[in-house]
């Protein structure tokens, strides 16, 4: 099968894994513990059913959504995913760019290989800048202010990770930045050619956009990667979110929450925006699913910021539920990533076209015209 032939986004998952070392692929496909919250994330949105209703004389279909004094030609957008230009030379860069054409926003990751200043190069509008912060005050304070000098709209403060996640594969693996050259990674990379043709090309690990600056100057993508490594995993408190709030004017949306109580917290503190995520299952095997706690999340906002969601989504259909439940955005995480894995631009490109194709075959089915007019009314109970 080659992207041209890929007709939904577990074809592209079948090419990313394909092209990718084993240790790269899992550590994009797999999640914490069992990984039952990455299944039941997936497994909430596929069960969610939808009543049709006929006869409403459907011409066309408009995907249009606005968040922010902005209005994108689609209601889903990308979520912030760690080291794509590993997957693919530049894979951040085709990601964002992506995005631009087919005008959905992109968060781009802190753990990003593509600079904040490559990346506000293709799209400044497109893109909000996802922070983890780091031990290192003035270093988290410098990110802050090289995202705002780049225009971008929204800062993402991911507040998901206070302990690192047991995520099985990565241990067997022996996943770790920067990567081994043990005999078992360099087989694993010789069994996929194409990848590695190309991570030769680029001389091996590349570096990490965001942290290179603090590094050291001259420091190796080893280096680089070993400061990002002790930077992160810093203990963040709402004092720490309140400083953030102070140094960041624009849009700040926190990401990760799922109690309705921290929610609220948030929104008294400043906050304006929340993505209702459980990192993709990738970090807390026994939390909910993030569809369950987006109702519940919905009712403590009472309308006062936009809630949106990621989490699961793998089909148009899953954003109609998403919508349906109250989301008033989406983010897709591997959708995309498995995209720019199999292919770089094109097959992000091709992710975005399958969700909104599905998209729209689902909202004609049900006998909507627009997104806009998605409403709870529309599920199955
Ligand atoms: C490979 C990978 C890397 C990720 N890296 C980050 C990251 O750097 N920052 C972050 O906030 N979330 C990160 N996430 C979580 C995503 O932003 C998002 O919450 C998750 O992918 C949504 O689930 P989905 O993949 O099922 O769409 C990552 C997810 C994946 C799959």
């Amino acid at each position: 099968m080659n992207l041209g032939k890929a007709v939904n986004i577990e074809d592209l998952r079948r090419l990313a894994r394909r092209r990718l070392p084993r240790i790269l692929f899992d550590w994009i496909d797999g999640g914490a513990g069992d990984e039952s919250a990455l299944r039941q994330s997936i497994e909430a949105f596929a069960a969610t059913r939808f009543v049709p209703r006929y006869l409403a004389n459907i011409t066309s279909c408009d995907l249009s959504r606005q968040l922010f004094n902005r209005t994108y030609d689609l209601p889903f957008g990308v979520a912030p995913v760690g080291y794509a230009g590993l997957f693919w030379p530049g894979g951040e860069l085709a990601m964002v760019e992506a995005a631009r054409r087919v005008n959905a926003p992109f968060i781009l990751s802190n753990s990003a290989v593509a600079t904040i200043e490559e990346i506000a190069a293709v799209s400044s509008e497109h893109t909000w800048f996802q922070l983890y912060p780091a031990r290192d005050r003035a270093v988290t304070e410098d990110l802050i202010a090289r995202a705002e000098a780049a225009s971008f709209d929204a800062l993402v403060l991911t507040v998901d990770l206070p302990v690192q996640a047991k995520r099985e594969r990565d241990i067997r693996n022996q996943f770790s930045l920067p990567i081994r050259y043990s005999a078992r990674n360099v087989l694993d990379g010789v069994a996929h050619p194409a990848w590695a043709l190309q991570w030769l090309r680029q001389g091996g690990l590349p570096k990490m956009g965001a942290w290179a600056a603090y590094a050291g100057k001259g420091a190796s993508a080893e280096k680089i990667a070993e400061y990002m490594r002790n930077q992160q995993y810093t203990p963040q408190s709402w004092a720490d979110f309140e400083r953030y709030r102070s140094l960041w004017k624009r849009k700040l949306v926190i990401k990760g929450l799922q109690h309705p109580d921290d929610a609220a917290r948030a929104l008294a503190l400043g906050c304006d925006g929340l993505i209702v995520s459980n990192h993709g299952g990738r970090q807390f095997d026994r939390g909910p699913t993030p569809l369950a706690s987006l109702p519940p999340i919905k009712r403590a906002v009472e309308g006062r910021a936009p809630v949106m969601i990621d989490g699961g989504v793998r089909r148009g259909a899953d954003i109609l539920a998403a919508l349906a439940h109250g989301a008033d955005f989406v983010f897709c995480g591997r959708a995309i990533l498995y995209g720019v894995a199999a292919a770089g631009l094109p097959g992000a490109l091709r992710g975005f076209d399958i969700l909104a194709d599905e998209l729209k075959r689902t909202l004609g089915q049900i006998g909507l015209k627009r997104v806009a007019d998605v409403s709870e009314d529309i599920l199955s109970r």
